[in-house]
């Protein structure tokens, strides 16, 4: 739980920075862009996590992840396909700790 809380906080953080380092992408503001995809969906996923409820916490996941495609069909980047990890990837970190 602190895990996932974490992550979400790494992900607000990196969209700001994108936001910061371009701040127009293709004659579009990206913090508003940035903020009105993926607010909802962040918010959604924090709520989730505290209330550690893991039904809610999928739904929110789907949801971020229709919001990270949504944004690039809309910006010519629909190739750029997102969907929920299948496996994990990471042989050298423990997640078996993640429910704490
Ligand atoms: C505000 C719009 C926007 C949102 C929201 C967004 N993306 Fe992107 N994403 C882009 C754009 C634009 C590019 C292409 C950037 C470039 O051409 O350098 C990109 C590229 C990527 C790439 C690079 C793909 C590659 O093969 O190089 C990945 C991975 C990615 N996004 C993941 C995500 C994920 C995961 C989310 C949701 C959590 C997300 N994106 C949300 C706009 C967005």
């Amino acid at each position: 739980m602190a895990y996932a809380a974490y992550e979400v906080s790494e992900l607000r953080n990196a969209f700001a920075r994108i936001a910061r380092t371009i701040p127009q992408y293709q004659s579009v503001d990206t913090a508003t862009l940035v903020t009105a995809l993926t607010k909802a969906p962040l918010d959604e996923l924090d709520q989730a996590i505290k209330a550690a409820n893991a039904a809610q916490f999928a739904e929110a996941y789907a949801r971020l992840t229709q919001a990270c495609n949504a944004c690039h069909q809309s910006q010519n980047h629909a190739f750029v396909v997102i969907m929920a990890p299948e496996t994990g990837i990471f042989p050298d970190q423990d997640f078996r700790q993640i429910s704490h």
